[in-house]
């Protein structure tokens, strides 16, 4: 992890922080003059946000596969401190597949990077938590929507409403929360859609009641609010412009 964290401001790990949701996250709670630290895997990718995000003071990188088990301890056993911890990771290639095309291989990444990697951030990070810290986990429309083809986007994202509520019981007064977002124009897209991202982006839009997909920021200023209320705990917060209504 790069720079000295200041005690006086709010400590921020968004693991996810290098692009999509969790890098609009990083940049809205360092306009607030928050101490952000931004985690993922690729080097690069964080650098590349590093220098995209406005503070360089307050800013720290940390490279972390929450897949693994060990890193994440290593992680957390370094000292660091944080008031709350959020997650947007997620690894689902060539997870959206019909069962007879589903690779178990990519199963178990999308499982792995969005079910058992928040599993090991809360019980790795939740020692370093103040009692009115907080953790935010990252689920999806999958769940609420299921399409042919989305079976494991829509197990793990299922299930992590489960794990933020037992959570929330185990670990309170931490609170325990998770954000589902709707259909949102970040990079996870070109996984997911390839070179048919924009228009099937579009004939989205046209379907939801606010008529449009939904932007980074959307997303941020949920989490936001996860974060700052201090009554909210093992609920899912659906971020979805009404998608759950068509
Ligand atoms: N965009 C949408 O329309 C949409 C809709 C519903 C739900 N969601 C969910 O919202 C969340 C954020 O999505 P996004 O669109 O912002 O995705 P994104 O732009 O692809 O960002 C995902 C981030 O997760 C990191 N990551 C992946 N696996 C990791 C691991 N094992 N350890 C640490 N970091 C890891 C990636 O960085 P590295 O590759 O460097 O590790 C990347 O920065 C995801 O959980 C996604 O499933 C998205």
């Amino acid at each position: 992890m790069n720079g000295k964290l200041e005690t006086s401001r709010e400590r921020v790990l968004i693991v996810g922080g290098g692009s999509g949701m969790g890098f609009a996250l990083a940049r809205t709670l360092l306009d607030e003059g928050m101490e952000v630290t931004i985690a993922g895997r690729s080097e690069d990718r964080l650098a590349k946000a590093r220098q995209a995000l406005p503070s360089e003071k307050h800013l720290h990188a940390a490279v972390v596969d929450i897949t693994q088990e060990s890193q994440v301890a290593q992680f957390f056993a370094g000292g660091v401190r944080f008031d709350h911890i959020v997650t947007t990771a997620a690894d689902i290639r060539g997870a959206y597949q019909l069962l007879p095309a589903l690779e178990m291989e990519a199963a178990r990444r999308a499982i792995d990077s969005k079910l058992v990697g928040p599993l090991l951030l809360a019980k790795y990070g939740a020692p370093v938590l103040p009692a009115n810290g907080s953790i935010t986990f990252t689920s999806g429309i999958a769940a609420y929507r299921p399409v042919a083809r989305g079976s494991v986007v829509a197990a793990v994202n299922g299930a992590l409403a489960s794990l933020a509520c037992a959570l929330a019981v185990e670990l309170g007064p931490i609170r325990v929360n998770v954000v589902s977002p709707g259909w949102v124009d970040t990079p996870i897209w070109e996984f997911v859609a390839g070179d048919a991202k924009a228009e099937t982006l579009d004939a989205m839009a046209r379907r939801l009641p606010v008529g449009r997909i939904g932007q980074p920021d959307d997303i941020a200023d949920a989490i936001r609010f996860l974060m700052r209320n201090r009554f909210v705990t093992g609920t899912v917060l659906h971020v979805e412009g009404g998608h759950r209504l068509v």
